[in-house]
């Protein structure tokens, strides 16, 4: 792997005797799209912060290319951030807006109302320029903000949560646009959001965070195949929870035994070890059959219609509430209430949890 654009080791951020971050250790990849997620107060804003150099570290350290910028000011470290009320001076135009950290670096005129022009266009809100912020919808704001601090060309986009004040529709809109910018442009963005599907659809990579230590991070579809932890299966997704026994063959394959059934797993994580053990299970991995066809048999509480996927709540004497995402399409077999079902997965559905 080349040397990460920026580092952050043994990160700990304490209030009193309350830690913001503790042990946070992170590299982020040059031209990646990063994204932090996590529930609120799990320490996000605060490792964004840290990165960009507003708030100092209690002890640990950031780097990046090579040296220690732990006490480099915000304004040396060729970072912009998007702050989460994305806050345009109320006062100026949207070109001067977008002007003005290169009024700052006290670039020439005529670079800065080409650069100005270039950023307006990338966002296009080029016929925006001689308006104020107030006669702009909160989408066209995003863009400007967005225009603004990508316009002295920084090395990493720190965003906050850009999006959360816009209605679903536009979010989901600004989402593909900022994914798009970010592979024209190259450059690295990291992205702090507290919502999953954002996260799954936008990053190259996911960091994890609760309680201000980083849980898992990996590729989108790697994380949400393969949790290590219940926080990260249920955070990231909706998960049945299942506890069984896991048995180690002398050839190294794994079983599990739960509900009266023997069943393979695998262990992509290399986290299962023999005994107790709780395995996650995805919705969507659960196949429902009439009763006898499949391993388990349950009886159907409740069905929630999505449009393209059906919810299922199945009750089963030993597991309990398990859910099931089930196409509406199949024509097969169509749950409803009080009936009786059988439901089973395929190898490799249920991954073994490290224990708590
Ligand atoms: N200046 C401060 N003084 C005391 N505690 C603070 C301070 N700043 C942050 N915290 C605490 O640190 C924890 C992490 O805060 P942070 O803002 O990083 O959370 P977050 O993950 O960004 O949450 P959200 O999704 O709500 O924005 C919170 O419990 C918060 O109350
Ligand atoms: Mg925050």
């Amino acid at each position: 792997m080349p040397d990460p654009i920026l580092s952050v080791r043994k990160a700990v951020k304490t209030y009193g005797a309350f830690h913001a971050l503790n042990d946070v250790d992170l590299d982020i990849r040059e031209g990646e799209f990063l994204t932090l997620l996590g529930p609120s107060g799990s320490g996000k804003t605060t490792l964004l912060s840290v990165i960009a150099g507003f708030t100092p570290l209690t002890s640990g350290s950031v780097h990046a290319r090579g040296g220690d910028i732990s006490r480099l000011p915000p304004e040396k470290r060729g970072f912009a951030m998007v702050f989460q009320g994305y806050a345009l001076f109320p006062t100026m135009t949207v070109a001067e807006n977008v002007a003005y950290p290169l009024r700052v670096r006290q670039w020439k005129r005529q670079d800065i109302s080409d650069r100005v022009a270039e950023c307006l266009d990338l966002v296009q809100m080029a016929q925006f320029a001689d308006r104020m912020p107030s006669q702009l919808s909160g989408g066209q704001q995003q863009r400007i903000a967005l225009a603004r601090s990508l316009s002295f060309k920084p090395d990493i986009l720190l965003l906050d949560e850009p999006l959360s004040a816009l209605d679903k529709k536009l979010r989901a809109d600004l989402q593909w646009e900022l994914k798009a910018l970010h592979d024209r442009l190259g450059v690295t963005f990291v992205y702090v959001t507290h919502d999953q599907e954002e996260a799954l659809s936008m990053s190259d990579r996911i960091v994890i965070l609760n309680d201000g230590q980083i849980q898992q991070q990996g590729a989108p579809d790697d994380l949400y195949n393969w949790p290590r932890t219940e926080f990260v299966a249920s955070f990231l997704g909706k998960s049945n929870f299942i506890n069984s026994v896991v048995l180690k063959g002398a050839d190294g394959t794994l079983k599990a035994q739960a509900g009266g059934h023997e069943f393979p797993i695998e262990d992509h994580n290399g986290t299962a070890v023999s005994g107790e053990t709780c395995l996650a299970l995805r919705p969507e991995r659960i196949r429902l059959g009439a009763p006898g066809a499949e391993m388990f048999e349950g009886r159907v509480r409740q069905i929630s219609y999505l449009g393209e996927r059906c919810q299922v709540l199945v009750d089963h004497a030993e597991f309990g509430e398990i859910l099931v995402s089930h196409p509406t399409w199949h024509v097969d077999i169509r749950p409803e209430p009080h009936l009786n079902v059988s439901f089973g997965w395929e190898r490799g559905a249920c991954v073994p949890l490290l224990s708590a």
